[in-house]
């Protein structure tokens, strides 16, 4: 039998930042997912091959590399997964397992958590187990803590449920049913950037202007409420004014670039009715909101920038998997 697994990826349409002090943000799922195959071996090893450039083989604790420098590093979360599993199921196999991602890595959009939690649910179902979505998103915590430290846990909950998640450190997550779609663009710098670093830099701000920033963190706060309440009405072109404010506050903040601000302002003038960056900044992606018809007029402005634009769109459908 061979199990599949699909997860998709995320953007954070409000709030980043802001949310680590203590601010909602409000995560959506898009239409870009990683899949995951998984197939027994007769031998003990677990065989990772990927479109990612890297490939390779565990043999207990050795590692042979197929394809691409440092993919002993890359591929270990998937080890630490299937060992988790083998652990909780009580259950232990060799696997082969395929990777194949449509999500660009380390630029903001959740690919290492849709991995780890596409990982996650082909396994456990190759291994007989019937994973609750609540089970995934804990199972899928070891690996994440590997990749990002410190995570909060919301990339591999927005992968597990897909559609639309609140999520604030006090009050955790939660659901929003939102029926309209949100017709996104995305426009990729291709500048990677380690999120830690960026926090730490809002970090130093902080401290440095703690009355300012404590007042731009509720303003962001404020903001994020506000669009919560304009989500459910479905008002696209108060969402996206209020795109363009929570970007002046991301400025503010510190963690806006010349790439991202190019991108952005490209955007605006393709017909988007609000555009920020989103995640951690420094590089990464924008995102903007397009008037109806305006998505490929959009990704051309991106593109003619230097930017890589994906069309995306909010998705409900969460992590799912079949046998073949
Ligand atoms: O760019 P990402 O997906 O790593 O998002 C980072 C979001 C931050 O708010 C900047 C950090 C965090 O842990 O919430």
């Amino acid at each position: 039998m061979i199990v599949t697994a699909s997860a998709p990826g995320k953007t954070i349409l409000f709030g980043e930042h802001f949310v680590v002090y203590g601010e909602p943000a409000i995560v959506i799922a898009i239409d870009r997912d990683v899949k995951v195959t998984a197939e027994r071996r007769d031998d003990s090893n677990l065989h990772i091959s990927s479109n990612l450039g890297f490939s390779g083989t565990f043999i207990g604790e050795r590692f042979e590399t197929e394809e691409g420098d440092g993919s002993e590093k890359t591929l270990e979360p998937i080890k630490i997964t299937a060992e988790t599993l083998f652990q909780t199921l009580k259950k232990k196999c060799g696997l082969n397992i395929t990777i194949k991602s449509n999500i660009p890595i380390a630029v903001g959009l959740g690919s290492s958590g849709a991995l780890a939690v596409a990982t996650v649910a082909a396994i456990g179902r190759l291994l007989g187990a019937n994973l609750t979505r609540e089970e995934i998103v804990k199972l899928s915590f070891e690996s994440e803590k590997y990749v990002h430290l410190n995570p909060s846990g919301i990339d591999q909950t927005i992968s597990t449920y897909g559609g639309v998640i609140v999520y604030s450190k006090s009050e955790g997550i939660s659901h929003m049913k939102i029926e309209s779609s949100i017709p996104i663009v995305i426009g990729n710098t291709r500048i990677q950037r380690n999120t830690g670093r960026l926090v730490d830099s809002v970090r130093i701000r902080k401290e440095t202007f703690p009355q300012l920033m404590t007042q731009l963190t509720q303003t962001a706060g404020q903001l994020t409420r506000e669009a919560i309440s304009v989500l459910k009405k479905g008002d696209l072109k108060q969402l996206g004014e209020l795109m363009d404010i929570n970007q002046g506050l991301l400025v503010s903040a510190g963690v806006s670039s010349e790439e991202l601000d190019r991108l952005i302002n490209v955007a605006k003038k393709g017909g988007a009715l609000g555009a920020k960056l989103t995640g951690a900044g420094g590089g990464g992606c924008i995102i903007a909101l397009s008037k109806i018809g305006k998505r490929k007029e959009i990704a051309e402005a991106i593109r003619t920038a230097g930017g890589i634009p994906l069309i995306a769109e909010k998705t409900d459908e969460g992590v799912t998997t079949w046998t073949s």
